[in-house]
């Protein structure tokens, strides 16, 4: 699985590090535990399609879901180097577990902007609900960590919140079972435990970058346990317009497509998995070691 290399990019020297470059030509960069983080990738194509983006997936130390917060940010610290080192001019944390327990220490790291996906999935809950009861599922670790909870509380200290944790969404949607029987005797399970708690949820976040390839399945289970529409949120698309307002007029507006150059400490099953995520072909991923 070759990939070019990214050599025309110019890594930043250490005096530029402390600053933010915002120049058009150098790229975003995107990490994420696993593949999973391919599906902010798409929506970033989408939001803006002239930028370069490199990406970067953990794939050697996934799942983050079930480590501990401290090991998570040491994880995370690490994949943001290997990014700052190829000179992103920001950093998308395309991981829920890793922005929940490592955004701070990620933004203190570096002055280029750092985006994670909490913030924006809870604003995009806050925009959807109609009568403020929001659910929200992802990964053991972002569970944990109550961040969907400070972040919603910190913009609508009314809106009710209650979270689950689905661990086995991650390898059903790995697996490629995200339409059929099996995928829905999961959700149910899982979401019957959610809407017992609270059987007035109207909105469903996806607290985790696995969960937007069972969007249709978890859909039609949660209008089904709450016999009313629920709407289904995910961070992917406000995080790409987060990005695209932090950038401004540094965004590369050409009308060319930008380049995607992926990187993964691991490439077992990468061929298989990382188009299921990012919606289209890819030309592979370089192997590096962190
Ligand atoms: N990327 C993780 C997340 O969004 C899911 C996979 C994992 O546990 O590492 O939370």
């Amino acid at each position: 699985m070759g990939q070019e290399s990214t050599s025309s990019y110019r890594t930043l020297s250490s005096s530029e590090k402390g600053t933010n470059p915002m120049t058009k030509r150098h790229p975003i960069g995107v990490f994420d535990s696993g593949v999973g983080g391919l599906t902010v990738v798409r929506a970033l194509r989408t939001a803006l399609p002239g930028e370069d983006i490199v990406y970067l997936g953990d794939t050697a130390r996934v799942p983050y879901g079930s480590k501990s917060p401290r090991t998570v940010e040491k994880y995370s610290l690490g994949c943001q180097q290997f990014l700052l080192d190829r000179g992103v001019k920001m950093v998308l944390i395309a991981c829920n577990t890793a922005s929940a327990n490592a955004l701070p220490a990620l933004q203190e790291a570096t002055r280029v902007p750092v985006i994670g996906a909490v913030e924006p999935g809870a604003t995009s809950a806050l925009a959807a609900t109609k009568h403020g009861h929001i659910g929200v599922i992802g990964t053991l670790g972002t569970v944990r960590s109550n961040a969907y909870g400070r972040a919603i509380a910190a913009r609508d200290p009314a809106a009710k919140l209650t979270q689950l944790a689905c661990p086995l969404l991650v390898p059903l949607a790995e697996e490629g079972w995200t339409d059929d029987d099996i995928a829905m005797l999961v959700a149910r399970r899982y979401l019957t435990q959610l809407f017992v708690q609270d059987p007035a949820i109207d909105t469903l976040v996806l607290g985790c970058t696995h969960y937007p390839l069972l969007a249709n399945v978890l859909h039609r289970v949660a209008n089904e346990l709450a016999k009313h529409e629920v709407a289904v949120v995910d961070s992917a698309g406000a995080m790409a317009e987060m990005a695209k307002e932090a950038l401004g007029s540094g965004a590369n507006r050409r009308s060319t497509a930008g380049r995607l150059d992926c990187f993964a400490t691991d490439t077992s099953r990468l061929d298989e998995l990382a188009p299921r995520f990012l919606g289209e072909p890819l030309t592979g991923f370089e192997l590096v070691d962190l």
